[in-house]
């Protein structure tokens, strides 16, 4: 599987931005801690960091066929951005949208996401754990029905049962 990976604006802050908000893990960690995950998980990662809409839009917009999914961090263009929700809608490339901060407890201008509709699902919450988790999110998704009830996993889970 391959994942376009984007980190919105100021992400590149994190570490030192607002700590008591997003924690003390920087983004160098954060996408190491995403290319081991995706190896042990048998994906490969394209990742990208931007402050600019234009530049967010055409990664999305030219992911179709190079990608079988996106995991986002929209940042701030989360509550503001029709160009980037329209390029989500527009590309049909499955995507997870991932916030480290619990945003529908926040502030009321951070608690809607324009973005959020067009993705497939969203993680909030739980710091740089959020992007993990929707990584692993979206590689159950793409791997298609899971009958974890039945003590299976998804297919490209390290759980599932030999056959
Ligand atoms: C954020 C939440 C946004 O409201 C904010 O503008 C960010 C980070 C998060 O990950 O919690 O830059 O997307």
């Amino acid at each position: 599987m391959r994942i376009l990976v984007i980190h919105g604006p100021n992400l590149q802050w994190l570490g030192t931005r607002n700590p008591a908000v997003y924690g003390t893990t920087d983004l160098k960690a954060i996408d190491r801690g995403l290319r081991s995950l995706a190896k042990e998980l048998g994906a490969t990662l394209d990742i990208h960091q931007s402050d600019h809409e234009g530049e967010i839009t055409s990664l999305i917009g030219s992911s179709r066929g190079k990608f079988d999914g996106i995991l986002i961090n929209p940042a701030a263009y989360t509550h503001t951005s029709v160009a980037i929700r329209d390029a989500v809608e527009a590309c049909e490339v499955p995507a997870v949208e991932v916030h480290l901060s619990h945003i529908a407890a926040r502030e009321e201008f951070r608690q809607h996401s324009l973005i959020a509709p067009v993705c497939r699902g969203q993680i909030a919450g739980f710091g740089a754990g959020s992007y993990f988790l929707g990584l692993e999110a979206l590689l159950m998704l793409l791997a298609g029905p899971t009958d974890r009830a039945a003590g299976g996993g998804t297919k490209k889970s390290p759980r599932k049962r030999a056959s």
